[in-house]
């Protein structure tokens, strides 16, 4: 069953609310006050919506997170039931230190529909448009991957560029990628906007390769399904209690590997407000007592994919 596109207003001002909490803290070095402002905001803007919304992915388990916590009931309470995938600050570090590319991000599925991936580590491919299905996979090596994604694309390996995210535990993927010759293009944080620009064919990143945060995960693939282009994911456990942890979440098989359709099913709409200017989307500006927000709202069935620009009152 589709999603009414009526609904997408009222995500996109949860987004543009929560990134405006967020952009008062830009560069005051307090990743906490900054998420939490765009933790409050976000949850104030989501009550109003006439739904019976329940947060499957959201700031962690109901005894660490006071709010927006996995399982808490969003909405009115009144109307259709959704499931709600949030991350109100996609880069504290970023809106810290008042660099680009920190978003405000949201998904929603009809009930039942995402993935509920627990705040874990998980490993990411991910591919861009018009390219053959299940090109490349998580059990291939990066020769192997690289080498299926040139013949694809019927270009040289050191023609390609993968996205990677800065951290020493990619050591041996930086390695594979640079003795085969691809570009990379280093990102410090922010993996949902990194696995996205994927599907920005202006930007040249052939491939998003890596391990970054799950829930991170879920929200890059609700935006890639309505985009066309392919993702792989699996969790990846550093001890015992993660793997409880998945388990209490529903999560059986810990070693499955994720497509797009097993982490979103159905219609999805999928919101991202620039907090600090980005890739994506420009960040907050402030205009006396309102605020101007740029937001990319993507909409599967009504293949929206449009970047919203609004002025909204402080
Ligand atoms: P926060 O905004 O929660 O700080 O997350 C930023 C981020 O870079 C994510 O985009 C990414 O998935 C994750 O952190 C990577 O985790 P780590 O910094 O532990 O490598």
């Amino acid at each position: 069953m589709i999603i009414n596109k009526s609904f997408i207003d009222s995500f996109v001002k949860t987004t543009e609310r929560g990134a405006f909490g967020a952009s008062i803290f830009r560069g005051k070095n307090d990743k906490i006050a900054a998420d939490k402002a765009a933790v409050d905001e976000m949850r104030n803007e989501l009550n109003k919506i006439d739904i019976k919304g329940k947060i499957v992915i959201g700031e962690g388990e109901m005894d660490e997170a006071p709010m927006l916590y996995i399982n808490e009931s969003v909405g009115t309470g009144k109307g259709e039931e959704f499931d709600i995938a949030v991350d109100p600050l996609e880069g504290t570090n970023f809106t810290a230190k008042n660099l680009p590319n920190a978003l405000s991000v949201l998904a929603v599925t009809r009930k039942g529909n995402l993935l509920h991936a627990p705040d874990i580590y998980m490993e990411k491919i991910a591919v861009g448009v018009n390219l053959p299905k299940n090109i490349v996979d998580l059990d291939f090596d990066v020769k192997k991957n690289i080498k299926l994604l040139s013949e694809a694309k019927k270009v040289k390996p050191d023609k390609l560029t993968a996205c990677v995210l800065k951290r020493p535990r990619h050591e041996k993927i930086i390695k594979d990628l640079t003795d085969l010759g691809v570009k990379i293009f280093f990102i410090t944080d922010g993996d949902v906007s990194g696995v996205i620009s994927v599907a920005d064919q202006s930007k040249n990143i052939d491939i998003y390769l890596g391990i970054g945060g799950g829930p991170e995960g879920v929200l890059a693939a609700a935006a890639l399904k309505c985009l066309g282009c392919q993702m792989q994911t699996r969790l990846f456990f550093q001890d015992s209690n993660e793997k409880d942890r998945a388990k209490k979440l529903g999560i059986s098989d810990l070693n499955k590997k994720y497509n797009i359709d097993d982490m979103v099913k159905g219609d999805v709409i999928f919101c991202a407000t620039g907090v600090t200017d980005g890739d994506l989307v420009k960040g907050i500006k402030y205009s006396n007592d309102s605020f101007i927000s740029e937001t990319l709202v993507l909409h599967e069935s009504s293949k929206t994919n449009q970047i919203f620009r609004n002025k909204i009152k402080k």
